[in-house]
């Protein structure tokens, strides 16, 4: 099995921050609502940044910290469930800005769990040997498809972009690696969480052939979500999935220095915690300051740890994703 390394980390996030008290003066709610129910006090959200643009600086910073040649990066991956278009990918489009001309790229949609799944696909990638480096970006922009008036939603989410530099690790002394993964997904629950794309319809089509859509949800492309059944799902997924790679790694929770759930909700992660018996300072919640970024809220976390000196080589991590489609997934790496 390869050794994946992360070599370097990088987010972006806009500068215009939203603060609870500004999102209630345009929908019926409160900074004492969201922040008792949610822990979010405020959020960045794109001042128009698409965002390809997002997913570009993250990446850059982290290939800027890494001091890699953007020449030497083999592959690029996004993960989004806010891409800019149908195609180009927003990989191709981070490409051609970085000049990482020989890089295969795409992008991949696993919601909020997308971070992990593509970390657990990168490591899996680095088992290649014609595969050395791959940038792994996680970029939404979830203003685009939140309803600013439905108070339910708008309240919860947050735009932002976070990227890791993985490696393979060829020093033999050197214990970076991936220890483990958990991948999973609920489909039969996918209607718990859905945001439409375009609908089928064009000039030949039958007007009585239109299908229902298969959610019965609304017609627009804005986020749906039953917060209670998500939130069942997220604590049983989120504390099963830790526990299954601290299993399969042969690890304790104590000798992990670091979760960093997807930041969806602080109630989710104290719930968390307290099944598994984390240590408080175990937990990272930095739902305060950036509400749910979607499948960027794990690696803007992890960035932020790199950048304020909290986290060392060595360190065991574990990251855990949950979310649309229904998709959960863990990953227990040692920095
Ligand atoms: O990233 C993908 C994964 N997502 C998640 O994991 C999210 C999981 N779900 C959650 O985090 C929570 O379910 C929410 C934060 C979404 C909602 O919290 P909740 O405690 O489940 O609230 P609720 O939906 O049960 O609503 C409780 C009450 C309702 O009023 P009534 O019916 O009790 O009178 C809502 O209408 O709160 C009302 N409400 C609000 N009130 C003020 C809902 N949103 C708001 C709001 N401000 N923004």
């Amino acid at each position: 099995m390869s050794k994946l390394k992360i070599i370097g980390t990088g987010n972006y996030l806009p500068d215009l921050v939203v603060t609870n008290q500004m999102i209630s003066e345009i929908v019926e709610t409160s900074d004492e609502w969201i922040s008792s129910r949610t822990g979010i006090s405020e959020r960045h959200l794109s001042g128009g940044e698409p965002t390809w643009h997002m997913a570009c600086e993250a990446g850059r910073r982290a290939v800027e910290a890494a001091g890699c040649d953007p020449l030497a990066i083999d592959m690029i991956v996004v993960t989004t469930v806010t891409p800019d278009y149908y195609t180009p990918s927003i990989a191709c489009v981070v490409q051609a800005e970085l000049g990482a001309d020989h890089a295969i790229c795409f992008d991949m949609n696993a919601a909020c769990s997308g971070f992990v799944y593509a970390l657990d696909l990168a490591n899996r990638y680095l088992n290649d040997p014609d595969i050395n480096n791959i940038l792994v970006i996680s970029a939404e922009n979830l203003s685009k498809i939140s309803d600013f008036s439905d108070r339910a939603t708008c309240v919860l989410f947050g735009d932002g972009a976070g990227a890791v530099l993985c490696a393979r690790n060829e020093d033999p002394a050197d214990d970076s690696r991936l220890l483990a993964t958990c991948l999973g997904s609920e489909g039969k629950q996918g209607h718990f969480l859905v945001a439409r794309a375009l609908r089928v319809g064009h000039p030949f089509m039958k007007p009585e052939n239109v299908w229902d859509d298969r959610f019965g949800h609304r017609p627009d492309h804005y986020i749906n979500m039953e917060g209670q059944e998500v939130y069942k799902f997220a604590v049983r997924v989120l504390t099963d999935s830790v526990q299954n790679v601290l299993d399969k790694a042969g690890i304790d929770l104590a000798d992990v220095r670091y979760i960093i759930p997807h930041q969806a909700n602080s109630r989710i992660i104290e719930a968390s915690a307290r099944r598994l018996s984390a240590r408080p300072e175990q937990m990272v919640s930095r739902i305060a300051d950036f509400g749910n970024t979607s499948s960027a809220s794990i690696p803007i976390c992890l960035h932020e740890l790199v950048r304020d000196n909290q986290l060392n080589r060595g360190d065991r991590v574990i990251v855990c994703g949950f979310g649309g489609g229904l998709t959960y997934g863990a990953a227990l790496f040692v920095y």
